[in-house]
């Protein structure tokens, strides 16, 4: 018995002491805002599985710029779909702003992933008999916020993409550019405080490419985190760090320096 306990103690022990050292890594390198452990993801359609994630784990700290790239069909959505709240894994821990998703229903998961994420897609999903205000505003509505607190955060954010001048125009009438910066309003209105964009160049030439990654740039310098999954070398280049994924793995990942 007294062995055993000996045993236990040790182990116990042992247990706190790679905790304490996990910890101290975390808050050498910065807060994690992101953590999955050992994700995958397996779909079911047709009675055919595919597995789209193959375990994933991936540490990301606030205020970090990271890009995602990988061949097509490597599971580069499913990730950002993840990590966003937008879907579930099959298996494994994700933990995003000290929050286990694994543990919240599908209405909390709703509201966090509201509150704290702002997504970014290739098409722009705009409204289009919809002006630039108001289309920004809709989540707003939504929410149920009251008039002149819309209109104040609606008309700091359309400044803060620098589309005040196009504020009142219809989204048919600008560039794809100006349409991409509309949706990145948006999907700022809610000052999240990271930013999921899945090929938000996709459709753009390299005039406006480069303009919307110099905004990414400009929101992470404002303290968000950017997740940005790219095919793209020109726009991946402006992370700080970028994933390489294949087959539903983080391959390899380059830093920086
Ligand atoms: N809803 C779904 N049902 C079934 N299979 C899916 C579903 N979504 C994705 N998949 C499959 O999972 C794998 C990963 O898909 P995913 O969309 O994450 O790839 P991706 O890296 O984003 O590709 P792309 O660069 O073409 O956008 C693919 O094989 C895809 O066919
Ligand atoms: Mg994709």
């Amino acid at each position: 018995m007294k062995f055993l306990n000996t045993e236990f103690f040790s182990m116990v022990s042992a247990v706190l002491r790679m905790s304490l050292q996990e910890h101290a890594m975390v808050n050498e390198q910065g807060e994690a805002i992101i953590e999955l452990v050992n994700v995958r993801k397996v779909y079911v359609s047709d009675g055919v599985s595919t597995e789209a994630l193959r375990g994933v784990t991936l540490m990301i700290k606030r205020g970090e710029f990271v890009a995602i790239v990988g061949p097509s069909g490597c599971g580069k959505s499913t990730l950002l779909h993840i990590v966003g709240g937008l879907d579930r894994p099959t298996s494994g821990k994700v933990t995003v702003d000290n929050i286990c998703f694994n543990k919240l229903s599908d209405d909390d998961l709703a509201r966090v992933r509201n509150e704290k994420i702002g997504f970014v897609f290739q098409f722009y999903n705009l409204v289009p008999h919809l002006s630039v205000f108001k289309n920004v505003e809709l989540p707003l509505i939504v929410k149920g916020t009251p008039p002149r607190e819309r209109k104040e955060k609606v008309l700091s954010v359309i400044d803060e993409v620098g589309l005040v001048d196009k504020a009142y125009s219809r989204p048919t009438r600008l560039s794809g550019g100006e349409q991409q910066r509309v949706a990145i309003a948006r999907a700022l209105i809610n000052d999240p405080t990271i930013i999921l964009a899945d090929e938000p160049t996709g459709n753009l030439d390299s005039r406006n490419k480069i303009v919307i990654a110099e905004l990414f740039r400009k929101l992470n310098e404002r303290g968000r985190t950017i997740l940005v999954v790219t095919h793209d070398f020109e726009v991946a280049s402006y992370a700080r760090r970028i994933l390489h994924i294949r087959d539903g793995k983080i391959e390899r990942e380059e830093v920086k320096s």
